[in-house]
């Protein structure tokens, strides 16, 4: 016999799970760390923002890591990957001791950027709001690029899935 699910029950592994269920892209944030080092954080919570001014968003999880670089840089950047790039996103989902290296890299507008990324925000900070046990950090877009008719990466429900965007 099977249970049904206690709705009122929001223990975060099963709040992770109904999350999950909304598909969405992913993204890798980079930034320059103060001693110059590219540093990279996959994202899924990118999200655009506005139009007027130039804004977008990402939740960072006050625990990671490499929260301090983002919290603190004075540039940073969002690279939307496409459907070729499941194990960069995998590499960057943990802190890895080999750093960029091997990474296709180059600075524009004053962070490391994916050279290879389907879409490419460069920011400014903008904002920080609470948000629990992430900040929410907007970015005012100076400069972006992208290039279409390729296939995005997708995450739901914990893996990553690619979708087949005819042309
Ligand atoms: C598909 C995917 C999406 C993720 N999205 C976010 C995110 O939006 N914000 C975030 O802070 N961490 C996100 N993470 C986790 C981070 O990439 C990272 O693993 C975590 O913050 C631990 O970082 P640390 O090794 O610097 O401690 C995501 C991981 C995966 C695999």
């Amino acid at each position: 016999m099977t249970h049904a699910a206690d709705p009122l029950d929001l223990h975060p592994r099963r709040l992770r799970d109904a999350f999950g269920c909304f598909g969405t892209g992913v993204t890798i944030v980079t930034a320059f760390d103060p001693d110059g080092r590219a540093v990279g954080l996959t994202a899924n919570s990118f999200t655009s923002v506005s139009l007027d001014p130039p804004l977008l968003l990402f939740c960072l999880d006050r625990r990671s890591r490499r929260a301090p670089v983002f919290q603190s840089a004075e540039r940073f950047a969002v690279n939307v990957l496409h459907a070729g790039q499941e194990a960069l996103s995998t590499r960057f989902a943990r802190g890895t001791s080999e750093g960029m290296d091997g990474v296709d890299l180059v600075e524009e507008d004053g962070a490391p950027v994916l050279r290879d990324a389907m879409a490419v925000f460069s920011c400014r900070p903008h904002a920080a709001y609470d948000g629990g046990d992430h900040c929410i950090l907007i970015g005012r877009v100076s400069r972006l690029r992208f290039e279409p008719g390729q296939d995005p990466l997708i995450y739901f429900q914990g893996r990553y899935r690619s979708v087949h965007v005819p042309e």
